[in-house]
């Protein structure tokens, strides 16, 4: 389709394989999957959940939200939700909305789902961008803690809307509706400037990871597991050089994925802990980086 190579990809990206859903799945059903998983393994039925929060920036559609329709699927009688776009911070923002509404009163459970179909959203003539999406959802249960356990310590999230540009998919809502133009000019694509977002990505995650810990008394020694968003090996490794954490506290799982936007960090998780990387009680931060721009680090013991 474009003029790239797999030795690029990978050496630029450190992609390997990506997952495309076929045409007949939308982002509530991978949603759905990824709910009915989480609950299976906590096992306890949709009826226990207070809300679902779907981390995503490719819903079903516009309106009714897709938590509505994963409330609806998964018969989770009784439950609110919402979607949350922040694009790739979308699922730590979720994480940290979720722990909020936990804390607030009487025991909850709330389910964070991070989904995304990116493949529908992809300009398959823009090599800067058609190599690194994929699709994909991954979903936490965040309850209530045990009488005396440590769960959400703590988060450090911001936004800088001034970087909206480097980012975005410009048409389909109020301002440029979709017309024969915007179809033709491929604007309800991903439009990305990779250079800007990689120095924003390189810069914040560290930063914003840095001073959560700093905040916290806590160093890099302290920490079990770092789960940052996927978006290039690159990325990565830049930002564990910066913050001086070795790369066995650093999960990467890109190669297998590529970059599934709100779904990297409970993919990259439930990974972790497949693979006895990460375990109960464990110390983990989850960090991002995604379009607006949005930035976001959330600190938790892990429990499960
Ligand atoms: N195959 C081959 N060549 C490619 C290519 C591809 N798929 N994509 C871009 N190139 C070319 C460019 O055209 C450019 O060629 P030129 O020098 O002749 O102009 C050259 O590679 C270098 O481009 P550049 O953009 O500087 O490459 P890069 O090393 O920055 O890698 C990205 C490009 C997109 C992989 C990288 O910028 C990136 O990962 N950015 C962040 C993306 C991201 O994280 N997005 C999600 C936000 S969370």
């Amino acid at each position: 389709m474009v003029e790239t190579s797999d030795q690029w990809i990978v050496d630029r990206t450190g992609i390997r394989q990506r997952h495309i859903a076929p045409p007949e799945m939308a982002t509530s059903d991978m949603a759905v999957e990824a709910a009915k998983i989480a609950l299976e393994a906590r096992g306890i039925p949709a009826t226990d959940l207070h809300a679902i929060i779907v981390c995503t920036v490719t819903p079903d559609m516009m309106f009714p939200s897709t938590a509505c329709l994963v409330q609806d699927r998964i018969g989770a009688k009784g439950a609110f939700g919402f979607d949350l776009v922040a694009a790739c911070s979308g699922f730590v923002y979720g994480l940290t909305t979720a722990a909020h509404l936990v804390a607030s009163g009487e025991p909850k459970k709330v389910l964070v789902i991070g989904a995304d179909t990116m493949s529908r959203i992809l300009n398959y003539e823009d090599r800067s961008t058609c190599i690194l999406f994929g699709d994909g959802a991954g979903a936490f249960l965040v309850e209530t803690a045990e009488e005396g356990q440590e769960g959400f310590i703590d988060y450090l999230n911001e936004i800088d809307g001034s970087g909206g540009d480097a980012l975005k998919m410009p048409a389909g809502g109020s301002r440029l509706p979709a017309s024969h133009e915007t179809v033709d000019q491929k604007l309800h694509c991903v439009h990305q400037e990779g250079n800007h977002v990689f120095k924003y990505a390189v810069s914040k995650m560290a930063e914003t990871s840095r001073l959560l810990l700093e905040r916290n008394g806590l160093s890099v020694e302290d920490i079990d597991l770092f789960v940052p968003h996927q978006a290039n090996r690159r990325i990565i490794l830049a930002v564990a050089e910066r913050l001086g954490i070795p790369l066995e506290k650093v999960l990467i799982n890109i190669h297998e994925y590529g970059n599934t936007t709100a779904a990297t960090i409970p993919l990259a998780t439930r990974d972790a802990v497949a693979q006895g990387r990460l375990k109960n009680g464990d110390l983990v931060v989850f960090a991002a980086v995604g379009a607006g721009y949005t930035v976001g680090a959330n600190l938790w013991r892990w429990r499960f």
